[in-house]
């Protein structure tokens, strides 16, 4: 994993990997529900409240705890949880996982409407702190990225930091996880995984997303035997090196093998895996980090001679405006150099929580990359709280973003 190469894959580029066909973590909504659930009997169906239309759906059954979803319904009729041969583990191959999940959206109607489009974003650390000093308060920064885009665009999240297998370690450990989340958010169509050291540096961006399922469990059954689990992990390192002759180390490695399998069996794979080449993905920082500043400056410039893009707004309905702002990012394109901002920094060889960055770099610029980019994007975050951190290098500089400031004169 010491240099990023160069593979326009978005369902696997160093920093994510997206499972379609499955669902949702509760995690953010548990913690909404536990703050906000208004006390029964405050409402009285009767009063002219408007609130009070949106206590009862048609069925009667009480959907105010979820956004629409039923949150308090779990019908006792058996679903695949209560068949003792599913296992969350990799070791449990899954089978017939459409029809189950398919089976489960019908006894949670509240769940099946929004089902297609519902996104479940996985990432994790370690379960012990981390060796660098800051590694922690860094993870803790790149986590709070994710939760920022992830509210932003109502997708759910779960942080993991336990090693779910010993034995699938470093880059294969992400396999058990996306499966468990797959089977523990049957309503999600999509898990998307993002690494720990990736930040998310243009809120406004969304994966153009057509689907999940069955073929998703079969990969990852197939595709995780070629890990330290796999009774021929040895021998697939040597195939992969003799295959890609950049590959640099002789373990199997999670990336190669995908490639691997894309690459022998065309007709099973190729139609469920969508290569992505248009975007830029793989959001090497070193490429990135130095140009925060200058894509700041386009975007404000746009902004300036466009009033409805400096419109104070809720934050709930941000979309609308990355929408406005789309038409004047069109020329920008969206690959490698464009202006436009990245939808993804990855810290490639900087390793946060370790502090064991590749030599190639010095600490000091990983580290000063890192805040910047986490800056970078808490100030698409923040203006809509009303302020902006003026100086990207520093964290903890804040100022006020005045009221539709001067036509000459930016906000930041
Ligand atoms: C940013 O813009 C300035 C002024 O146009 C230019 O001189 C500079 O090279 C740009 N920086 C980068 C990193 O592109």
């Amino acid at each position: 994993m010491a240099k990023p190469r160069n593979r326009p894959l978005w369902c696997l580029s160093e920093s994510f990997v997206l499972v379609g066909g499955v669902f949702l973590s509760l995690l953010l909504v548990w913690s909404f529900w536990s703050f906000f659930t208004p006390t029964p009997g405050n409402f009285d169906p009767s009063s002219a409240d408007p609130f009070s239309k949106l206590k009862k759906n048609p069925a009667g059954d009480c959907i105010d705890s979820g956004f629409g979803v039923n949150l308090k319904s779990d019908p006792k009729e058996p679903t695949f949880y209560d068949d003792p041969e599913m296992g969350y583990t990799l070791e449990k191959p899954v089978k017939d996982w459409d029809e189950k999940r398919k089976e489960w959206l019908k006894r949670h109607p509240s769940f099946a409407a929004g089902a297609r489009e519902r996104i479940v974003v996985v990432t994790g650390s370690q379960p012990k702190p981390c060796k660098n000093p800051i590694g922690d308060h860094l993870l803790l920064r790149f986590f709070k990225n994710k939760v920022d885009y992830c509210r932003l665009h109502g997708y759910d999240i779960f942080y993991n930091n336990l090693l779910l297998h010993p034995k699938m370690n470093s880059y294969w450990a992400k396999l058990p996880i996306v499966k468990a989340a797959m089977l523990a958010h049957p309503e999600a169509e999509w898990i998307w995984w993002v690494d720990s050291d990736a930040a998310f540096t243009d809120m406004e961006f969304k994966l153009p997303l057509e689907r999940n399922c069955q073929w998703s469990m079969d990969l990852i059954n197939t595709w995780s035997n070629m890990g330290p689990i796999g009774k021929d992990y040895y021998k697939w390192g040597q195939i992969q090196r003799s295959t890609f002759k950049d590959k640099l180390f002789p373990e199997s490695d999670d990336q190669s093998a995908l490639i691997y399998l894309l690459y022998t069996q065309k007709e099973k794979y190729y139609d469920n895996i969508y290569l992505e080449g248009e975007f830029y993905f793989e959001g090497y920082w070193l490429e990135i980090v130095g140009n925060y500043e200058n894509t700041t400056e386009r975007y404000l410039e746009i902004e300036r001679g466009v009033p409805k893009l400096r419109r104070r707004h809720a934050e709930k309905v941000s979309e609308q405006y990355a929408a406005f702002r789309e038409e004047f990012l069109k020329e920008a394109g969206n690959g490698k150099g464009s202006w436009r901002r990245p939808p993804i920094t990855h810290f490639t060889g900087c390793q946060p929580c370790s502090g064991d960055h590749n030599q190639i770099y010095a600490g000091e610029t990983c580290y000063k990359g890192m805040v910047k980019a986490l800056n970078f994007a808490d100030n698409q975050v923040l203006r809509n709280y009303g302020f902006v951190h003026p100086d990207l290098l520093d964290s903890s500089s804040v100022t006020e973003v005045p009221f539709d400031y001067p036509a000459d004169e930016g906000p930041w």
